[in-house]
């Protein structure tokens, strides 16, 4: 059981007061909250050991540089990764997967194809969609059923010899849907496809395992894992990030330049140019260390309490319609009320402050899907209560008789 009160104590914004009115906040799927040993990292860092990193002998840079790597390993042990190395610090979700897609388009040649899913944030497709555009090879879409899940019937038949790489993600932001990856995983290297996972909305709440998925690449952002801005994690197998020739050339990446020819630096360098987030990269692993000290075992029962008892009072309110209903969810509920624009519902429950996020989420093909402008989208943490989801659905029940 989780001591939710003493978690709680832990996020000085949690007993804020936003417009008058004690913050309930639910915007967990753009971004978490950050606990005081995280912001106290921040500040320690920048106190105490502030220096660039593999760069200088002096002793702070190597202060600097052992944790920045100690920070690495935790990621790897967070994660399963088998190697340091296969761990590449980026700023975040889209930073990794960019990388990998730019790295793509010296593999792809007009006719291969590039799977998507029909439930990807903008930031699963449009990388894509550049490579397709650079390499003339083909982008094709997994739809999606009402519930918001992947047609795996569908997906089966998508799959060829054609298909190159299939890029998902492990739960969807706008809808919650975990997706079956493992066994999506498997049927793409029956077809020699390699597989990036979005990870970015899985990770505030599961422990993924990068070994027992079998994925090639694994990407996440740290700042949603109660992590600093700027953060994130792209993890890839060590044969592809040996294969795929660097994003970006700069300094650190190198292992010699001359005006003839620079050769790269050895993993995970060659993926790590310019000066990084260095305080952020630490920081992560304080988050993760945070987050595990919690564990992930009790995060997920106590969000699944969560979203039972969310999707139970909010389906008794009149006109309400929740989109999203997989058998596999997270702490995620997007919904809409007849008849009012869900941007309406957003600003006046914000005035009773209900922080939630409004509109199409990043995710517009899905919007299409549905035939919506957008949706209202409460996503919950393990550090909110059933408390705060009774004033959610007070105030939805209050600006619905205000606008109706
Ligand atoms: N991708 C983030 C979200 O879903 C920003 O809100």
């Amino acid at each position: 059981m989780l001591d939710i009160q003493k978690i709680r104590a832990d996020f000085p914004i949690l007993s804020q007061k936003v417009n008058g009115k004690l913050l309930v906040y639910f915007d967990n799927g753009a971004t978490s909250q950050k606990p005081q040993v995280v912001i106290d990292a921040i500040a320690q860092y920048y106190q105490e050991i502030n220096a660039n990193i593999h760069r200088g002998v002096h002793t702070l840079s190597q202060l600097a540089t052992d944790a920045y790597e100690v920070s690495r390993g935790k990621i790897q042990n967070h994660i399963n990764a088998k190697h340091a190395h296969e761990v590449i610090f980026t700023s975040g979700t889209t930073h990794g997967i960019n990388a990998v897609a730019n790295g793509f388009a010296s593999l792809l040649k007009v006719g291969d194809e590039v799977l998507v899913s029909a439930l990807e944030h903008h930031s699963n497709i449009v990388p894509w969609q550049m490579l397709c555009e650079r390499t003339g090879a083909t982008l094709k879409v997994i739809p999606m059923n009402e519930q918001g899940e992947l047609i795996q019937l569908e997906y089966d038949k998508l799959l060829s010899d054609k298909t190159k790489i299939v890029t998902v993600n492990h739960i969807s932001n706008a809808l919650g849907t975990i997706n079956p990856i493992k066994e999506m995983i498997t049927k793409a290297h029956q077809v020699g496809a390699a597989v990036l996972i979005d990870g970015a909305q899985a990770t505030p709440h599961l422990k993924p395992d990068v070994q027992d998925l079998d994925c090639d690449f694994y990407v996440f952002s740290g700042h949603k894992i109660c992590g600093p801005t700027g953060t994130g994690i792209l993890y890839g197998k060590e044969d592809w990030l040996r294969k795929l020739p660097p994003y970006q050339g700069g300094g650190e990446m190198i292992a010699t330049v001359s005006f003839e020819k620079t050769t790269y630096a050895d993993l995970p360098h060659k993926f790590e140019a310019g000066t990084p987030n260095i305080a952020g990269g630490i920081v992560l692993g304080t988050a993760v260390d945070y987050l595990n000290g919690i564990g992930f075992d009790h995060i997920a029962q106590y969000e699944h309490e969560l979203l039972t008892y969310a999707t139970e009072k909010l389906s008794a309110i009149n006109g309400l319609k929740i989109y999203g209903t997989a058998e596999h969810k997270t702490s995620v509920i997007s919904f809409n009320i007849e008849g009012i624009h869900p941007y309406d519902i957003g600003t006046i429950i914000d005035k009773l402050g209900i922080a939630v996020r409004t509109g199409h989420h990043c995710a517009q093909p899905i919007m299409d899907y549905f035939k919506i402008p957008g949706t209202i989208r409460a996503s919950f943490a393990f550090y909110n209560t059933k408390e705060e989801i009774d004033a959610m659905v007070e105030a939805v029940k209050k600006a619905q008789m205000m606008l109706s």
